[in-house]
């Protein structure tokens, strides 16, 4: 009887470990979905004019991304390797594989999204700046990013 305890305690165990690490996976694709957000309903617009141009609205938008950029090195736990979330996207198996590489562009993203906070004071600023975000996001997902199905 005690050892069935013990049992169904650690099966209640493992089955909580793997809802925690789906909820990892959860909020990083809500993170991702507040990338395009920022980038896809915000700046995008501003530039091809189908919104007026705000300072507030942009400094809030790189603020999105400079946070995400801060917090994809953690992620992408070992431990979540292989799950996807429901949706359209999941993660390449390569992030693991490929530590070096994935760090690389994490980097880069981080360095155009710092740049651009500097930059950005008017529209014509923001038109010369965010074709070169939309690569960082590109560049990453090009090779780490999966379509699901
Ligand atoms: C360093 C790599 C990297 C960078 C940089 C990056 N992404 Fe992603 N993105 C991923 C990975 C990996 C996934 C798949 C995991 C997921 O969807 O949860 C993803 C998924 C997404 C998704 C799909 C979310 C979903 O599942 O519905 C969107 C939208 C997205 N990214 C937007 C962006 C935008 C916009 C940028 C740039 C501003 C960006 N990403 C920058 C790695 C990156």
């Amino acid at each position: 009887m005690k050892r069935m305890l013990v049992i169904a305690g650690a099966l209640l165990l493992s089955v909580g470990a793997g809802i925690a690490q789906q909820d990892v996976v959860k909020q990083t694709q809500a993170d991702m979905k507040g990338n395009g957000k920022a980038l896809g309903g915000v700046l995008t617009p501003m530039v091809k004019g189908d919104k007026p141009y705000d300072q507030a609205a942009v400094n809030e938008a790189l603020k999105v991304l400079g946070d995400t950029a801060k917090k994809l090195p953690t992620m992408f736990p070992e431990s979540t390797k292989g799950l996807k979330p429901e949706g359209d996207y999941s993660s390449s198996p390569k992030i693991w594989e490929d530590k070096a590489g994935f760090a690389a562009k994490i980097e880069s993203f981080a360095k155009v999204v710092t740049e651009a906070k500097a930059k950005i004071k008017d529209l014509d600023s923001l038109k010369a700046t965010v074709p070169a975000i939309g690569k960082e996001c590109g560049g990453c997902h090009e090779t780490f990013r999966l379509k699901n199905g």
